[in-house]
């Protein structure tokens, strides 16, 4: 079978967040006897040169959307094994970054879908199954049901959508939105693309795509209810028949303690206990934090966003940041956290570091030195850094929600299992009892700790299952 994945991002190519890892590793664990699944994305100008330079021109024609007649170029990259269709145009995707304005990603990403539709005849390849990604390609299921359906070379093509985040669903005044798509006035009702009066892209992608898949099994629970469904939980109980939870994995060659070159120190589930104190040793170093091999050092790499629970932290950072904890934060975000972290940094210069920016680079040798990981999130799809974390033995510190539930077991330190600390309602002294408890397991049961790292490197997020049940339902749709 044929699938083409659609999204608006995609790693190596272009990132702000978990969904380009997903789009950019998951596409290589397919069997490829039976499966030819390519990658479909914007060309934008932001896009580093090493990859622009291998872009091959494939196609180009012109396309309406509302008043402007546009040009689109469609350029093709063999990477890593997989095929990748770029979507080309300077006036939508000439930005530094992929977003901008709503108002302006709006008309952007109609373009994208309408134009990913438009260039499947030049492509020599047609997909039996479109797999959209989030909002930005919310509108592919939409306009494939209405003005693509009167060309017979599009009937039959089935559509996926995945949800890596039913928070972002592309909102915009429905008399612009009808505008700028053209779509068909009979689908700017309540039971189509309208919710609340407006025009949700989203919502129009889980109307009219023949499955919904989210990235775990409790969120695909959660999302059912209001606290999680984001005002579509209505629809998403309506359509629970036709949705499916599968948890994400990571790229288990990219996140390899054993080879990653951004450590300090190479280490494996054997020799862990004597080698990963050396990523430590040289994190301290680089960020000028005290050198104490004994500290226990709690690392966050995250948007610096109110879902990933920082609130939480602010409420009761001050008892976070003891005498025996270090702190290292990587990422960016909402201002007041940046400002939180920044100014802990300053008052706590040799226990907390503020790094706000982003650094792959950074990013693994932060899962390679910390002890523990913090990810206290309001909501969590699936995330992928406690993921991360485990692989590298660097034990979670999670709320229990979503795929942060499903990926780690939490301790149990009579019976000696679990891979992490966790705790259960969104409440800052719970969250501080759990980093506490953890702690204490940590300074005081030495060989109990290094057991839960045993346990913690042993668990397998790599693709392989997860790609089996994506092959199960490519199959079976
Ligand atoms: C979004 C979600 C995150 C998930 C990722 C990839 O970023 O917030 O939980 O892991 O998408 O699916």
């Amino acid at each position: 079978k044929k699938v083409l994945f659609v999204a608006s991002e995609v790693v190596p190519f272009i990132k702000t967040g978990g969904l380009a890892d997903v789009t950019g590793s998951l596409p290589k664990y397919f069997n490829k006897d039976e499966f030819d699944v390519r990658v479909m994305l914007p060309k934008y100008m932001a896009m580093s040169d090493e990859y622009k330079s291998q872009l091959k021109y494939k196609a180009h024609f012109y396309m309406d959307l509302a008043w402007r007649r546009q040009y689109v170029g469609i350029l093709e990259m063999e990477y890593e094994g997989i095929t990748f269709y770029f979507v080309d145009n300077e006036f939508y995707f000439a930005g530094t970054v992929p977003y901008g304005n709503i108002y302006e990603d709006i008309e952007k990403f109609a373009f994208f879908c309408k134009a990913a539709l438009s260039s499947l005849p030049l492509l020599d390849f047609r997909p039996d199954i479109i797999h959209c990604h989030d909002w930005q390609t919310g509108l592919l299921p939409v306009y494939i049901k209405d003005i693509f359906m009167d060309n017979p070379f599009y009937h039959g093509i089935k559509t996926i959508m995945t949800i890596h985040n039913l928070k972002f669903q592309g909102i915009w005044d429905m008399k612009t939105v009808k505008d700028i798509t053209g779509l068909n006035a009979k689908f700017f009702t309540p039971d189509k693309l309208e919710a609340y009066g407006d025009a949700n892209y989203l919502k129009g992608g889980l109307v009219y795509a023949d499955l919904i898949t989210t990235v775990s099994e409790s969120y695909a629970d959660e999302i059912k209810y209001p606290f999680y469904g984001e005002g579509l939980d209505g629809l998403i109980r309506a359509r629970q028949q036709s949705l499916v939870g599968i948890v994400n994995g990571i790229d288990y060659n990219e996140y390899n303690p054993e080879t990653d070159p951004f450590l300090y120190q190479n280490y494996n589930a054997k020799n862990f206990r004597k080698e990963k104190i050396k990523n430590k040793r040289g994190l301290q170093e680089e960020l000028g934090l005290a050198q104490n091999d004994k500290c226990f050092m709690i690392g966050i790499v995250s948007r610096l966003t109110d879902q990933k629970g920082f609130d939480l932290i602010d409420y009761v950072i001050e008892e976070i940041c003891t005498e025996d904890t270090q702190l290292v934060v990587l990422g960016t975000g909402e201002e007041k956290y940046e400002h939180l972290f920044r100014h802990y940094a300053w008052k706590y210069s040799d226990r907390v570091s503020a790094n706000i920016f982003y650094s792959n680079e950074r990013s693994h040798k932060i899962y390679g030195a910390c002890d523990a990981f913090l990810m206290p999130s309001m909501f969590e799809p699936c995330g992928l850094s406690q993921l991360m974390s485990l692989r590298y033995g660097t034990i979670p510190i999670v709320r229990e929600t979503g795929g942060l539930r499903d990926t780690v077991v939490p301790y149990n330190e009579y019976e000696s299992t679990g891979t992490g600390f966790s705790f259960h309602n969104y409440n800052a002294h719970e969250m501080l009892n759990a980093i506490r408890y953890a702690k204490t397991i940590y300074y005081d049961k030495k060989r109990e700790w290094n057991k839960l790292i045993d346990r913690a490197m042993e668990v397998d997020f790599s693709w392989d299952k997860s790609a089996k049940r994506y092959e199960e339902i490519y199959r079976n749709i």
